[in-house]
């Protein structure tokens, strides 16, 4: 891309996002880089929302934009869908926590012990974070053991204990974060997704307490993990006696009611959920065998209680939303019809690129989409295809920094709004939405100069 397209962009979105610019500057006085998440810090400034209504939301300005972020995966029926928001005003009005135990916290449990497999017992928190850092404390107090095991570009959280070797560049000799201890590091052993071999290595070198994996593969995906590897993770995991989490943290309710493990017929010993499960307020989850979520009772057979306490856990209103979205998904038809919806715009993207000549391939699997720009080898045939051979080095390279705003940039401008390289379809979306796209996919690169 040529510089004078980068300023032509800035231009454009400049002009298109006015109001937006003006909001930033305010932001800009009260937020580190003016924002509130990392991956909404987008250049020259990220564009505000004023509401949202299924497959998209409006910007301060009164754009409508179609929305392939829906609110970081949590919203697979869209935004504001009818029950879902009829539940947490009823709730409201009955009170928003009741510093005490609840009905409804019972019922959300319920849902999730029926739809999740592994789910024998249910301890709710605030966020998926939350939940993971909860998995690995229980994993250690059960086992007795500290290592944790996980995978290169496997995604759980940002807490200490976890948050290494989640992004990229991969250095495999030093994972180390700023802030993060060496002593942290010293417990986690890291090791390349997709080989059987090096977990069983891994395993019997270090004697872990647990190995937590993405459900779908690094990144939602973005590194695609196969079934067949997960089923040799089951079995390593039982002969080696370390504890199997898999973190649904997005696939959890997205890819199937029961999430990657009932896709896949693959059983964890422990499950962490958050997004989906709490409707789209704030809300998580560890599930699992009820003898491992022991370690949070009190006068628990191991003698040593986790302690989990928690503001907002099984807050009413998230347990409101949780019901309501959990009632509306059981039947599996939202994740058919997002699953559907993604699989044609991956489709309809590579028939794009090709016609364009843009060395550009888009991928995934369920409702998950991934942008590989700079790629230069065949075109996928079937949707099956996974680009680089699933080479986590090259599915995972970071892309440069200017090209990646130019490219949000360019798109929003055209009224879509692209998670990074990867978006998600809702049930909400439309075959509009999908033509839509496609042709702010063609109008983007276009002013990119691909
Ligand atoms: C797989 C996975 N695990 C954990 C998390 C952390 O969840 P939260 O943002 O609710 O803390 C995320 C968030 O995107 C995630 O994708």
């Amino acid at each position: 891309m040529l510089k004078s397209n980068q300023s032509e962009i800035e231009m454009a979105f400049r002009q298109r996002f006015h109001k937006s610019a003006q909001h930033y500057e305010r932001a800009s006085q009260v937020f580190p880089n003016g924002v509130t998440h990392d991956s909404r810090y987008l250049e020259p400034f990220p564009i505000y929302a004023a509401e949202a209504s299924g497959s998209r939301k409006t910007s301060v300005e009164g754009h409508s934009i179609i929305d392939y972020w829906v609110g970081h995966g949590a919203l697979l029926l869209g935004h504001g869908f009818p029950s879902v928001v009829r539940a947490v005003q009823q709730q409201m009005a009955l009170g928003t926590h009741y510093s005490a135990c609840h009905e409804l916290e019972i019922e959300w449990g319920h849902r999730v012990q029926k739809m999740i497999p592994s789910a024998e017992r249910v301890r709710f928190t605030n966020s998926g974070t939350e939940a993971t850092l909860m998995a690995v404390r229980v994993a250690r107090i059960v086992s007795g053991r500290e290592k944790v095991v996980k995978f290169v570009g496997h995604f759980h959280g940002w807490h200490d204990s976890l948050v290494l070797a989640a992004y990229g560049p991969y250095n495999t000799a030093d994972w180390s974060m700023p802030g993060v201890t060496a002593g942290v590091q010293d417990d986690l052993v890291v090791i390349e997704p997709n080989n059987l071999d090096l977990v069983e290595k891994a395993f019997r070198e270090s004697q872990p307490a647990c190995c937590i994996i993405e459900g779908t593969g690094g990144h939602w995906g973005l590194v695609p993990v196969q079934g067949a590897f997960l089923k040799g993770l089951r079995e390593l995991c039982t002969k080696y006696g370390v504890i199997l989490i898999f973190d649904e943290v997005i696939s959890g309710f997205r890819v199937h009611p029961g999430g990657s493990q009932a896709h896949y017929g693959v059983t964890p010993d422990m499950t962490t959920l958050a997004k989906i499960l709490a409707g789209g307020l704030p809300g998580g989850a560890l599930v699992g065998r009820a003898d491992l979520l022991e370690a949070i009772a009190f006068g628990n057979r191991y003698g040593k209680k986790m302690k989990h306490p928690g503001t907002y856990n099984g807050n009413p209103l998230s347990a409101a939303a949780g019901c309501a979205a959990l009632d509306a998904i059981a039947d599996g038809k939202p994740c058919q019809r997002a699953n559907e919806l993604a699989r044609d715009l991956r489709g309809r993207l590579n028939q794009l690129f090709a016609q364009r000549n843009a060395l550009w391939v888009a991928y995934g699997e369920f409702s998950m989409i991934h942008i590989l720009p700079n790629f230069d080898g065949p075109r996928p045939t079937s949707d099956e295809f996974i680009p680089c051979e699933g080479d986590y080095r090259k599915l995972d390279a970071e892309q440069p920094a200017a090209l990646k705003h130019a490219f949000r940039a360019a798109l929003l401008i055209n009224g879509v709004d692209w998670f990074g390289w990867s978006g998600m379809t809702s049930a909400a979306h439309t075959s509009e939405d999908i033509d839509q796209t496609v042709r702010a996919f063609d109008q983007a690169l276009a002013l990119l100069g691909v």
